[in-house]
């Protein structure tokens, strides 16, 4: 959760046979195939390894389909993870295997009752925090978000219902901007906070990137936002998500950074 230049690690979770149940409730249809989501993983894996990023990959947790999307169960800022309480409470259980993982390099703090959060409904932008109010992530979450990253700032945002994260549908490509589709989040929130790059509304999936200096990780398909991407200076690595994207899932959601 640091600013890219100083990300040097992440944990991932391996594909689990069981990944055909995951949850797919907002813009997936569910997964098909857990050869071709294995294949997407390792080709993810393989590119932030080409970044140098020292990758810790966890192994599959049969009971937890949804157990690749690492990045709801904890926030990290410099050497503290907010263990967060999921919003989708059946996904709790996955959260022990990445707690003892970050914990060899961090100091854990516990996110109590009754504040739920998801990892995927927080952004970091420059010195500030944008946390979406979802579904997933109650204002008790929000408020265990600020006193955790305090003094830093937390800016709230709601997320329509028919959104699953924030990052679902929104996140920063670059100091001082954000990528959002031109439908949603138009309450000036974060028109305060940034320039705001607006796409498509059938772009939508394609806001969420991972940045590592000029370079931006992409979900492949998405041609309007890339050519935006690439005028604004960016060098794109587009990566095949389909079977990631069929659980609700995006690029972000596959890992916890720090
Ligand atoms: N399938 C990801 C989630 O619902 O959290």
């Amino acid at each position: 959760m640091r600013h890219s230049e100083a990300i040097a690690r992440a944990i991932v979770r391996g594909v689990p046979n069981s990944y055909l149940q995951a949850t797919a409730r907002y813009f997936g249809s569910g997964p098909t195939d857990v050869s071709d989501a294995r294949r997407q993983h390792s080709a993810y894996i393989a590119a932030l390894r080409g970044f140098d990023i020292d990758v810790t990959e966890l192994v599959p947790d049969e009971e937890h389909p949804d157990c690749i999307f690492v990045e709801d169960l904890a926030v990290v800022l410099d050497d503290r993870a907010l263990l967060t309480r999921s919003g989708h409470a059946a996904r709790r259980g996955e959260q022990p295997a990445v707690a003892a993982a970050l914990g060899n390099d961090l100091d854990l703090v516990e996110m109590e009752m009754p504040g739920t959060l998801d990892g995927g409904d927080v952004l970091r932008i420059g010195d500030c925090f944008v946390v979406g109010l979802s579904t997933r992530t109650n204002l008790a979450g929000a408020q265990a978000l600020r006193d955790f990253v305090a003094p830093l700032l937390v800016h709230e945002i709601a997320i329509p219902d028919d959104h699953l994260h924030l990052k679902s549908i929104c996140t920063s490509p670059g100091e001082g901007l954000l990528l959002a589709p031109e439908h949603a989040l138009l309450d000036g929130t974060l028109e305060n906070i940034a320039e705001v790059i607006r796409v498509p509304a059938a772009e939508t999936y394609g806001c969420n990137v991972i940045v590592f200096g000029n370079k931006v990780l992409v979900a492949m398909g998405y041609p309007v936002t890339h050519s935006i991407l690439e005028q604004h200076g960016f060098q794109l690595h587009p990566l095949e998500m389909s079977q990631i994207r069929a659980a609700d899932g995006s690029l972000t959601c596959l890992s916890i950074f720090y």
